[in-house]
């Protein structure tokens, strides 16, 4: 997470996962404002190349200008990174050498009020990192059944309450706002006096079904296997526990020899292993990265090379 002012989220930590050199070929599929692709860039001067990806319009303008001055070696297209395969194929390249994925909102995002990103300032509810999504917060508050809202807020928001949430919700609807939507929040599941605020979980929950997050990241890692190099580095940093356990489960599925792998269409046949774990644990921010910022705190960064 996180853009200007600060530096991405364990930029250094990125640099050294990645290794990158002259020559070499990299993806960054979730470019924000383009830290960790300048990073990469300018540790493969003076001829690597970058291919990155983002769905957010505002985001690749950013971009296009921190990287202005790696202009010839740059690829930056405004897609998902489920279009990975594809957007390879469309460049010619048939394997790379790394591929960094920094998933959820950036800053620029949380901090751009008329995103809806965030229940600290009044705006429409949005919450789409691109245009492409098929629903808007509001639409998912305002259509969805109370069973279905209930379910949502609590598996991707970890919300205790999320029953009471969801028939307030419901009672109260429709909701244009994210004033309206924490004021219903509040009413039914005051602050306990802990340092969360008590719509964060409901936000974090209606984020990810807007923009399927947990969905894609399944359905793109087994794409970056597909699109290493032997030796090719992947890194991805989660920011909670559901993305992370995604990322975890695939990295050491796909380091085991296995029959009939869950990820493959092949049964009854041996499938090697195609990654190895380069860290078995995470690697967390620096306490100086998170008292410079707090965003960084629940960051994890998992890396892992293709065999
Ligand atoms: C945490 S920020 C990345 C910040 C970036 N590493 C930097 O150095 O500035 C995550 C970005 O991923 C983008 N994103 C989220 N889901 C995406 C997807 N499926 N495909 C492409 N980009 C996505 C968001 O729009 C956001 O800009």
């Amino acid at each position: 997470m996180n853009d200007s002012p600060h530096q991405p989220v364990l930029y250094k930590e990125i640099i050294h996962a990645l290794r990158p050199r002259r020559g070499g070929r990299y993806v960054d599929g979730t470019l924000g404002a383009g830290g960790h692709a300048r990073g990469i860039l300018e540790a493969s001067a003076p001829d690597g190349q970058l291919l990155g990806l983002d769905v957010d319009p505002q985001a690749l303008a950013l971009a296009r200008k921190t990287l202005a001055p790696y202009e010839q070696r740059i690829h930056l297209v405004q897609a998902s990174y489920l279009s990975l395969s594809a957007q390879l194929a469309q460049l010619g390249w048939d394997a790379v050498d790394g591929i960094v994925l920094d998933l959820g909102a950036s800053s620029m995002q949380f901090d751009t009020p008329e995103r809806g990103f965030s229940f600290m300032h009044d705006a429409p509810l949005d919450m789409r990192f691109g245009p492409s999504a098929l629903n808007t917060a509001a639409d998912l508050v305002n259509k969805l059944s109370e069973r279905e809202l209930a379910d949502l807020i609590y598996q991707y928001g970890e919300e205790r309450d999320s029953r009471k949430i969801a028939r307030a919700i419901v009672r109260a609807r429709p909701l244009h706002t994210t004033r309206e939507l924490v004021t219903v929040i509040e009413s039914v599941s005051p602050s306990r006096g802990d340092r969360v605020h008590p719509a964060t979980r409901t936000f974090q929950a209606l984020r990810i079904a807007v923009n399927e997050e947990l969905a894609s990241i399944e359905v793109v890692l087994p794409q970056t296997v597909a699109s290493l190099r032997s030796g090719g580095r992947l890194a991805v940093i989660s920011f909670h526990s559901l993305e992370d356990r995604i990322v975890k489960d695939f990295f050491r599925e796909q380091s085991k020899d296995l029959v009939n792998p869950p990820y493959e269409q092949i049964y009854g046949e041996e499938r090697k292993a195609t990654l190895n774990e380069v860290t078995r644990k995470p690697i967390t921010p620096s306490d100086e990265e998170i008292k410079n910022n707090p965003r960084a705190r629940s960051a994890k960064l998992r890396i892992a090379e293709k065999t």
